[in-house]
């Protein structure tokens, strides 16, 4: 009996099982099948398959042509060239499992099949410092990821890595135990003063840890005290962490982004491990004594002089610093929450410390083949100039300052086409106008890569922006309002236009581009489908009268797909944390 396709799945699918069930010497080898520009698909796996079964090409493609009986899918199939197979697919079965597809609140996207649990480590800027770009980067694409991950059913736990421990607070708290009134409470400033109060505290205590002798030795021996758990060196430290906090969620409130406070599990969290991670690599012989502190060597890791570059997992004075944190976190990710992959959103420039700390942990069998580790390195955000991103006078840019300044530019943008918004309405769109854009941006080139920084660019409503799509989204909105009592129903006895048919083809991939995307970490092959797909839906809505078009039932079958291409972009944007205005 032929199987019914269920009612999510693609064409794409449908029309691959159609071609492996008209040659059972395929077995389960992959019909190669991709979209095409002569027809709408063509499938390249007759030529693999020959050379695997001795056989020609051109024959195998000919007997699948023969045996192929899916009338109600397939309207033409042809051989060409050297055995590839040419597929034209009817419109009537485009239009139905697209129906099948609006049926399905996730506009079937499917499951993973092995879904687990990944700990991304994402979003971690350093406690009494400005966040920068780079912070910003992490942040954007960690959470587009997480959103992703767990729309195709991985659990996900987040864990922002803050820089809250090491030397640098030695001073910082001893300064202020002799100046007790330069830090006031943090529950009653914003994210700007608290911020401008750190920087003060900071300067302030460099200038006298840089000039004083004497302040310096105290501040080390703060350092000592903060490592040993003093109750009012932790109280002071607590401060700057509360302060820093009251920054850092500013920030990420003008990014539109949730941040949950049990997940801020910073450096300073592990302290209490750290001591035991260092006495189980020492004693498994993993980390070794080399003048005084704890190491680990590694055959392929060498520096210019062509010496080893090791791990230092304790300092020879006996302070841990960043890898013995880092490990110490990996045995809580791995062994503690039980996550089946840890994942990393960190600058692409930390990459030789996650190698050197992943091949520790995996000789320590902490990382194994139930549990992996992966560093998405990103790459750096670049000026105009292609320089690494700084103001004119050479400072780094203060994220908030970027902010409003994107959201102020899209406002913009924003006043120049309303017609029917309110002054309050122009700057609450241009503020998801804004920064979808810089979001997007970031998201839509390859994260490895560098990418400048040009905010002309991001807000203009042509090319690949967040702003184009934003009105394809809105203009389809409209249209679906304006069409009152008459509502989308898909007609699937309808013959569609060639732009209708790309829509609707394009429309059939979102679900395996999600897939993609998660199974890949590769946000930006959702960035890409969804700006073809507001591309695709322009042609649609230049050549085929929506409204106005030729029957009632050829306006439903329109706005059927006016409405699922709203959804898709609607659903597509939520995962990359880009809202969707409902009119612009
Ligand atoms: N706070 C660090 C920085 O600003 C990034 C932390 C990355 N995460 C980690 N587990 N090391 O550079």
């Amino acid at each position: 009996m032929a199987s019914v396709p269920s009612l999510a799945a693609t064409v794409h699918q449908r029309v691959a099982d159609a071609l492996s069930a008209a040659l059972p010497e395929a077995g389960a080898a992959d019909p190669l099948l991709r979209r095409s520009d002569r027809a709408d698909f063509q499938a390249n796996g007759m030529l693999a398959l020959a050379k695997k079964l001795k056989g020609n090409p051109r024959e195998l493609a000919g007997k699948v042509v023969d045996g192929i009986s899916a009338p109600e899918l397939i309207k033409e199939i042809e051989v060409s060239g050297p055995g590839f197979l040419n597929i034209t697919l009817t419109d009537e079965a485009i239009v139905r499992t697209l129906a099948g597809r609006a049926a399905d609140d996730r506009l079937g996207v499917p499951y993973a099949e092995n879904a687990g649990t990944t700990v991304i480590d994402y979003a971690q800027p350093n406690v009494a410092k400005e966040m920068h770009v780079g912070h910003l980067r992490s942040a954007v694409i960690g959470d587009a990821l997480r959103h992703i991950l767990e729309f195709t059913g991985e659990k996900t736990i987040g864990r922002h890595h803050i820089g809250d421990w090491g030397t640098q607070f030695g001073m910082l708290i001893q300064y202020l135990i002799e100046h007790p009134d330069e830090l006031a409470p943090a529950t009653d400033v914003d994210g700007e003063q608290a911020m401008s109060n750190l920087n003060r505290v900071y300067k302030a205590s460099r200038a006298v840890f840089d000039a004083d002798e004497e302040f310096k030795e105290r501040a080390r021996r703060r350092v000592v005290a903060l490592q040993s758990g003093d109750k009012e060196t932790l109280e002071i430290w607590q401060r700057f962490v509360d302060e820093s906090k009251v920054y850092f969620y500013s920030v990420f409130e003008k990014l539109d982004m949730e941040i949950r406070d049990d997940e801020i599990v910073g450096e300073s969290a592990y302290n209490d491990m750290m001591a035991e991670t260092a006495r189980l690599l020492e004693e498994s012989g993993v980390a070794v004594r080399s003048e005084g502190a704890l190491v680990v060597f590694f055959d392929d890791i060498k520096g210019k002089d062509d010496r080893p570059v090791p791990l230092i997992v304790q300092k020879a004075d006996g302070g841990f610093g960043y890898a013995a944190s880092d490990l110490s976190a990996i045995r809580d990710r791995a062994l503690g929450l039980k996550a089946t992959n840890l994942l990393y959103v960190v600058d692409v420039r930390q990459s030789l410390h996650f190698k050197m700390v992943f091949e520790t942990a995996r000789r320590m069998g902490w990382l194994n083949e139930r549990v992996t580790a992966h560093n998405m390195g990103y790459g750096t955000v670049l000026g105009a100039d292609g320089k690494p991103f700084k103001t004119r006078a050479g400072e780094t840019v203060r994220l908030e300052d970027l902010l409003d300044e994107a959201a102020q530019r899209a406002a913009e943008v924003v006043r120049e086409k309303a017609r029917d918004l309110t002054e309050e309405e122009i700057q609450e769109r241009g503020a998801q106008v804004g920064i979808g854009a810089v979001k997007y941006a970031d998201l839509s080139t390859s994260p490895s890569r560098d990418y400048k920084f040009d905010l002309d660019q991001m807000v203009s409503l042509n090319g690949d922006t967040s702003v184009y799509i934003q009105y394809a989204y809105a203009r389809i909105r409209s249209i679906l309002r304006k069409a009152g009592e008459t509502g989308p129903v898909a007609r699937p006895e309808l013959p569609l236009a060639p732009a209708e048919r790309a829509l609707g083809l394009h429309l059939d991939a979102f679900g395996d581009t999600v897939a993609e995307a998660a199974g890949e970490y590769a946000p930006h092959k959702v960035t890409a489908y969804l700006y073809q797909l507001a591309s695709l839906y322009t042609t649609f809505y230049d050549q085929c009268p929506v409204l106005k078009a030729e029957t009632p039932a050829q306006v439903e079958n329109r706005l059927f797909l006016c409405d699922l291409t709203a959804r898709t972009l609607h659903r597509g944007m939520a995962l990359l944390g880009i809202r969707t205005p409902e009119r612009l």
